[in-house]
């Protein structure tokens, strides 16, 4: 079964041809250096990038796996959630192209496909199995069932973690993407210099809250710069990678012990953080937990992990017509 994916979710053009969990090509055009200038992703930019960049990128998805529109037996495409203007021309170019050539559309959660990341290259792993998906815009603990049967166990109330990671770096003046800089900046910490607040979701044991630790970080910054005192970025960077991972790791413990799940998975972007996953590893050798993390290229947007996923959607009946459309927000049991 021979899948050409597409993805445009965010600021990534990505498209990829994908066998079960064999990867026969992945191509990614990222915008980041455009959105660099402005801190962040400007929804009118990349849609238009994507309008402009996605003929040419699923072309060379085909031409490095050297096949023809004609060997194809699906198109997949990441239709939730996401910017919507951004998912619109990745849904809508997918739509075109499996009506035209004849063969099914399947529609991808996007969180799905970040969990599907860790079925590249570990032909062992099947659910069950506990997964904590961090990315820019979602953080949660979820109970992967079956490959399309997901229970939410924790979720964030506010903010993302990634989303934390990138305001807390900018205010440092740190450069988009602010997650993977303020991770390269972090050095060993004086964990007292900066008092910032350990989150915690009252009456909630699974869920997370981050927005008050990314408020606490810019009022750190102003209260010092008010002073006129010189804020050691490092020694920040670094107590805020902590207290993140603390609340990812305590919450996804307490997860596995109720569950009594013996395998972990990490997904999203933010499983890229290098603390992150030095402490789960630890963790989980601790305590005798078996410990999946993506590979590092497939841990942001690309469209290999929506082809590997798609599998398991069409294996599952969840197939699209012309009626298909983008979503900004759905949760990922969507489908029950
Ligand atoms: O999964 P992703 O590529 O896009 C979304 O679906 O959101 O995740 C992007 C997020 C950004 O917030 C980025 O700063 C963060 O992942 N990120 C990191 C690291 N690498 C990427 N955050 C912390 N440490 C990293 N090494």
């Amino acid at each position: 079964m021979l899948i050409l994916a597409i993805e445009s979710s965010c600021d990534e053009t990505a498209a990829a041809v994908t066998e079960g969990r064999k990867v026969l090509s992945s191509v990614i055009n990222t915008q980041i250096e455009e959105h660099k200038i402005y801190g962040g992703v400007v929804p009118e930019i990349a849609s238009r990038r994507h309008c402009e960049n996605i003929s040419a990128v699923v072309e060379k998805a085909l031409l490095d796996a050297n096949k023809n529109y004609s060997d194809l037996d699906a198109v997949a495409v990441t239709f939730a959630p996401g910017l919507i203007g951004a998912l619109l021309v990745g849904v809508n170019f997918a739509k075109g192209l499996a009506l035209s050539l004849g063969i099914p559309l399947i529609p991808v959660h996007h969180l799905r496909s970040h969990i599907a990341a860790n079925y590249i290259g570990n032909e062992e792993l099947k659910p069950p199995f506990m997964c904590l998906t961090v990315s820019g815009g979602n953080s949660l603990i979820t109970d992967v069932k079956d490959y399309t049967d997901f229970e939410i166990i924790g979720q964030t109330r506010d903010d993302a973690a990634g989303e934390c990671f990138d305001k807390a770096a900018r205010a440092m003046g740190l450069s988009y993407p602010g997650g993977v800089n303020l991770d390269k900046v972090a050095s060993v910490a004086d964990f007292n210099k900066y008092s910032l607040p350990k989150p915690h979701v009252e009456g909630s044991t699974f869920d997370f809250s981050f927005s008050g630790l990314k408020t606490a970080v810019i009022n750190t910054l102003h209260n010092a710069s008010q002073k006129g005192e010189e804020v050691d970025v490092p020694v920040l960077a670094a107590t805020v990678r902590k207290r993140v991972c603390d609340m990812l790791i305590e919450n996804t413990f307490l997860a596995l012990k109720q569950t009594g799940r013996d395998t972990l998975v990490l997904a999203g972007g933010v499983s890229a953080n290098s603390e992150l996953r030095r402490r789960m590893e630890e963790e989980c050798k601790k305590r005798g937990i078996k410990l999946y993390c993506p590979p590092l290229k497939y841990c942001g947007d690309n469209a290999a992990m929506v082809g590997v996923q798609a599998a398991f959607e069409l294996a599952s009946g969840n197939t699209a017509g012309a009626e298909l459309n983008a979503t900004a927000t759905l949760p990922i049991d969507y489908r029950k």
